[in-house]
């Protein structure tokens, strides 16, 4: 339940990497040690993914709040999928984590956020390129392999899962693997650092050729997750649409650029800091055209927060999705607030009205509810958000933190 109105100001701290997070997990099944991962954000993946390695007979351990302690030195080769797969999206890290590890993966086809058609195709051509069959019984995933030798993989779309997924099932691999026009996001990154503190030999993470020389064993060792470029944008996002005045901390400067431009050219103040961003909102919004795409690209997870706040803004905007086939749910329930929002294909035109207004409202999806959360937050009246267990996925403690910054906001009981 959400009361708008209130402008945000304070200081939030930004949690870890969900997207980073939930690929580093599964790959301690690929460390023949034990892994402590410092940052880890209490949100519902994580505890997903973790219970999916317990069930496969890992041993894993919260030492506090926020640091994962993992050894994976006594998970088994899975005859059964774990049901749990299809709760998120990330469980096909486990094709493969598990193919590196085992020659041998059984997965059930992951869930998570619906945009239309989500083909693994991409995965699929990396591992049989590096010498796997992979076959699809109904909904599970078989791949399995006598060797796993590298070689030179052209992925035919920047897909972030698949560079992922092939990184996984290459770092134990003979000789040399090399992922062509791979993804740059952020979390690549991070789990190519990761990868390599417990002594992978990866290069070029974070350009689209990235170089994997296969090492024949990984040892355990400490690393922490980078913030979540994500839920930093949000917090910006919502401090320009409250007029507000916000200091996010524990943020990479870097990885928000292209967020922080379009907030500046919407009006908003946008000043950095090594490790912090602070926002100030104005009183007018202008339009401005936005197109998503991989990173550096304006991401696709902060779609819906921003258009949004070009809901209210001074004129036209045109928001082009230029990642999924179908990430618009969320307008129907801007519309129902007041919104003037038309969808054409991959493409919104969105006609600044003068304020929204509370209603009841469904989080269509993880970042469909941000967006509703920021839609509360500006419109006059009281809205109530349902499905919230959408953004429970990947935010955490949304709630919390938007009250600490001033927000009229709470949970009613489950
Ligand atoms: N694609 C293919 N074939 C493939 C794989 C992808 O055609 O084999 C296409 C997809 O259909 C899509 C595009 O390539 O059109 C990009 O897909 P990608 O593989 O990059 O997406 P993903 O790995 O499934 C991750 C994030 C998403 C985020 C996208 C894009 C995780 C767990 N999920 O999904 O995050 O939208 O990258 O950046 O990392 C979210 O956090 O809310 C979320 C949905």
């Amino acid at each position: 339940m959400v009361k708008g109105g209130k402008r945000l100001c304070g200081e939030v701290t930004v949690s870890g990497a969900k997207n980073a997070v939930v690929a580093v997990i599964p790959a301690a099944i690929l460390v023949d040690g034990v892994c402590v991962v410092e940052n880890v954000p209490n949100i519902k993946d994580v505890r997903v993914i973790v219970t999916i390695l317990e069930n496969m007979g890992a041993v894993a351990e919260f030492t506090d709040a926020t640091t994962l302690t993992i050894d994976c030195r006594h998970v088994q080769k899975q005859t059964e999928p774990d049901a749990l797969m299809r709760k998120m999206r990330a469980s096909y890290y486990l094709l493969g984590a598990l193919l590196g590890r085992f020659h041998s993966a059984k997965v059930t086809m992951p869930g998570g956020c619906c945009f239309g058609t989500r083909p693994i195709d991409q995965h699929i051509k990396g591992f049989e390129a590096l010498g796997a069959t992979v076959r699809q019984d109904s909904d599970v995933i078989v791949a399995e392999a006598e060797r796993l030798v590298g070689t030179s993989i052209y992925l035919d779309t920047v897909s972030v899962g698949s560079t992922i997924n092939i990184m996984l099932a290459a770092v134990l691999a003979e000789g040399v693997t090399v992922i062509e026009n791979a993804a740059k996001e952020p979390h690549i990154v991070d789990l190519a650092n990761f990868l390599n503190a417990m002594g992978a030999n990866i290069k070029g993470a974070g350009t689209d050729a990235i170089k994997i020389k296969g090492v024949k064993r990984l040892s355990g060792g400490t690393y922490s997750i980078i913030p979540d470029q994500i839920e930093a944008g949000t917090f910006m996002v919502a401090a320009a649409a409250t007029g507000g005045n916000v200091l996010v901390k524990n943020v990479i400067p870097k990885h928000m650029e292209s967020i922080s431009a379009k907030l500046v050219e919407i009006g908003a103040k946008v000043i950095e800091y090594d490790d912090s961003i602070r926002v100030e909102g104005s009183e007018t919004l202008s339009p401005v055209n936005i197109k998503t795409q991989p990173y550096p690209g304006f991401p696709t997870d902060m779609q819906p927060q921003i258009v949004t706040l070009l809901s209210v803004a001074n004129g036209i905007s045109l928001v082009r999705e230029g990642v999924w086939d179908n990430r618009f749910q969320y307008v129907g329930e801007l519309l129902r607030m007041g919104a003037n929002i038309r969808v054409d294909g991959k493409t919104a035109f969105v006609t600044g009205v003068d304020h929204l207004q509370g209603a009841p409202v469904r989080a269509t999806d993880l970042r469909g509810g941000a967006g509703m959360v920021i839609a509360g937050l500006m419109a006059h009246g009281t809205t109530e958000i349902t499905d919230v267990e959408h953004i429970d996925r990947g935010y955490e403690d949304l709630e919390t933190k938007f009250k600490q910054l001033g927000a009229d906001i709470h949970r009613e009981n489950d």
